[in-house]
């Protein structure tokens, strides 16, 4: 089937759709599309312990639409994709321990909240590209690394099952309605803008947030496990190119930066940019030994194959700006 699209996007004038919008990944994208002059509209349910915040959007507040509302709620979605080229898709429960503790509210979020999406697109808006936010975890357990797309799914949370089902989802829209859908499986993303109530997302943020209280970070067993650390700014780059290059409709492209650190070392790293942290070794605990992968790098040759986007700022530089970020603005994210 032919795929109803449009290529060549520029972002000027663009109408632009971001569900999530008011989170760590999907303010930035927005951030960046508003300096290109598009016309941004976000839905986000800013639901309590999850990354929604007013405060990520304050320096584009009057410059986008914004509709507090629920992916999963169909008549909502009918009416705000109408008219709109591209809907970046970064509503979700984002917490993979939260998911095993109570998997129907991930299945209700993260499957049938974006089915909702794809099913107000089929009959309203088939025209719009969609960009579905997946996860490092739908492969769960890893095999080999570098990991390219073709990697087992040994999937070790319920979050990785249905980030996995989510993309089947967009697959499925493209498949059989002739959709412009695509997936980006995210790594590890880090920086500015994460929400820090809690320990349950990004690690390189807990650990900023314990060096700026002055408490040691702990490293659970040696340390050596790599991770794929990708700077918010640069993933909201990602979004963005993948969103403009055409051909890229139908498929899964990984997206990190493309280079394994140990964990002591990124710890190193926060302790460095916070003077005064002390860093403790301890035994894995067993709710997150089950889930622990082994090694994650992404191997980033078809994303940077098919697109021009090139990962740019280095972990050091990363944690630097998101240390003076929260120094700055911590009452508004814990
Ligand atoms: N942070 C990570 O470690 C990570 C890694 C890989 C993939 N992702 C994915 O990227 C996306 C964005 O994550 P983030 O890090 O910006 O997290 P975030 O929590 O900062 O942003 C997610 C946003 O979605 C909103 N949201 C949640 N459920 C909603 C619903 N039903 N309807 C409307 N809005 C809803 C939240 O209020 C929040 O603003 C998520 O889909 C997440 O699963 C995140």
């Amino acid at each position: 089937m032919e795929v109803a699209t449009i290529t060549n996007i520029t972002l000027e004038g663009a109408r632009i759709l971001i569900t999530g919008g008011a989170g760590m990944i999907g303010s930035h994208i927005a951030q960046l599309a508003v300096a290109q002059k598009a016309k941004v509209t976000i839905v986000d349910a800013l639901l309590p312990l999850y990354g929604g915040n007013l405060f990520d959007l304050q320096e584009i507040a009057t410059q986008i639409d914004f509709i507090q509302g629920d992916i999963r709620d169909p008549a909502l979605m009918a009416r705000v994709v109408q008219g709109q080229d591209i809907i970046f898709n970064l509503a979700g429960q984002v917490s993979y321990v939260d998911s095993n503790l109570d998997p129907l509210l991930d299945l209700d979020i993260n499957c049938r909240g974006h089915l909702t999406v794809l099913e107000a697109c089929r009959h309203n808006n088939r025209r719009a590209r969609l960009v579905f936010a997946s996860s490092r975890f739908v492969y769960g357990s890893i095999d080999y690394t570098p990991v390219d797309e073709n990697h087992p799914f040994n999937c070790r949370s319920i979050y990785g099952i249905h980030k996995l089902a989510g993309e089947k989802y967009y697959r499925f829209y493209y498949d059989a309605h002739g959709m412009d859908t695509v997936s980006l499986r995210i790594a590890n993303p880090y920086g500015p803008k994460q929400q820090m109530k809690h320990s349950k997302y990004g690690i390189v943020n807990w650990f900023i947030r314990l060096a700026l209280e002055g408490k040691p970070l702990t490293i659970f067993g040696n340390g050596e496990q790599k991770r794929d650390y990708i700077y918010n700014q640069d993933l909201a780059e990602a979004f963005l190119t993948v969103a403009q290059t055409p051909g890229t409709a139908g498929e899964v492209y990984n997206v990190g930066s493309g280079t394994g650190t140990p964990f002591k070392e990124m710890a190193r790293l926060v302790a460095a940019a916070v003077p005064g942290t002390q860093v403790v070794q301890v035994e894995w605990p067993a709710d997150r030994y089950f889930v622990e992968t082994g090694d994650y790098i992404s191997d980033l040759t078809k994303l940077t194959t098919a697109t021009t986007w090139r990962p740019q700022t280095t972990l050091e530089e990363g944690i630097n700006r998101t240390v003076a970020f929260y120094r700055e603005h911590w009452q508004q994210y814990w």
